[in-house]
């Protein structure tokens, strides 16, 4: 298919856009580079900087595609409590800019980034699609504004769409993983502090109704949500819009992640507690049966320690890049 990757200079986006590609796809990358990196469009693909509300319509206009992947967005649950104003407009304006462009020039299909924090504080988990969406940020509440406005179009303009709420997704393919200019994410942040990039890694809050004190959350291998993407679109279907979360369905608390760190580098990192981060849930565990049953998907790389290990190459292979470049 002929394929437009909204957002693939990011982490997502640009693995997700290298998995299309080795599956046959044609891809055109749009991304505004303000946190993505041009590095990481793959070589194959076509590339458009810009915003989207920018470049979409001519895009659209120029070339008959079959599809749209839509990864660009914010995406940091901390940021968007704070400044949620970004939010609104940087992902609530311009996804209504690329489904209006979509619905003039009839692009028949949309694979969505949507996200667990769609949900909120669950009543309980496993989480599963007809769970309470009660988002406790802007970053879930703008994503969950944006499935709503997928599934009108989906059923007045026969548009076929896809959303998939991802959960914590982590780790590299391909020589492709998290590398973005301010890192909040736990597993690169305590795989730098392994690296000597930063001096500790805090945990945010040790008050949480769970057996350690802290948060946890379902990780999931970026190769194995970039397989859930390919089939997605295959089985997008004309008038209805789908919602599957992605996750692993066992979660581990920020401790267990640190612990599974220090195990994969055998590197003894430093950690200090500190208070929790606003907008934070304590517990968000991925039931993904319904992505199983209806697309087939079969999450294959599910253990922590694979995952940290995939990222912990990446970024000392990153490391030494930097160091390289510098020397
Ligand atoms: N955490 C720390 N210390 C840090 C960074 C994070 O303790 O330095 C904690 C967080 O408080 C949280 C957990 O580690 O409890 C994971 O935090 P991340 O920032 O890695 O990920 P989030 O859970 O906040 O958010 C991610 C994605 C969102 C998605 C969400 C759904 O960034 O897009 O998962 O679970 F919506």
């Amino acid at each position: 298919m002929k394929l437009v990757v909204t957002g693939g200079a990011g982490y997502v986006g640009s693995v997700c856009a290298r998995v299309l590609i080795e599956a046959g796809h044609q891809v055109t990358v749009v991304d505004n580079l303000s946190v993505g990196n041009r590095d990481a469009v793959p070589a194959e693909a076509e590339f458009v900087e810009g915003d989207i509300s920018a470049v979409a319509d001519d895009l659209l206009a120029g070339t008959e595609f079959d599809g749209v992947l839509h990864f660009a967005a914010k995406s940091l649950v901390g940021e968007s409590v704070h400044h949620p104003e970004l939010y609104w407009q940087g992902n609530v304006v311009e996804s209504l800019a690329l489904l209006e462009a979509i619905r003039v020039h009839q692009v028949p299909r949309l694979v969505f980034s949507s996200t667990a924090a769609t949900y909120g504080e669950p009543d309980s988990v496993p989480i599963v699609e007809s769970s309470p969406t009660r988002p406790t940020n802007a970053y879930g509440a703008t994503k969950l504004a944006i499935d709503h406005a997928i599934t009108s179009y989906t059923v007045a303009h026969d548009l076929a769409a896809v959303s998939l709420r991802y959960f914590n997704v982590a780790g590299a393919y391909a020589g492709a993983g998290e590398n973005r200019p301010v890192e909040t994410h736990l597993i690169p942040l305590v795989l730098q502090a392994a690296l000597g990039h930063r001096d500790k890694v805090s945990i945010f809050g040790t008050d949480y109704p769970t057996d350690d004190g802290t948060a946890i959350r379902d990780y999931i291998h970026i190769y194995d949500l970039a397989q859930a993407h390919l089939l997605a679109l295959a089985a997008a279907t004309p008038g209805r819009h789908a919602i599957y979360n992605l996750g692993s369905g066992t979660g581990f608390s920020v401790r267990q992640v640190i612990d599974t760190c220090r195990e994969v580098t055998d590197i003894d990192i430093p950690v200090v507690e500190t208070s929790r981060r606003a907008g934070d849930p304590a517990v968000l565990i991925a039931s993904s049966d319904k992505a199983i049953a209806e697309l087939g998907w079969q999450p294959d790389k599910t253990e922590l320690a694979g995952i940290v290990t995939d990222a912990w190459d990446y970024i000392r292979a990153l490391g030494d890049r930097a160091h390289s470049a510098r020397s």
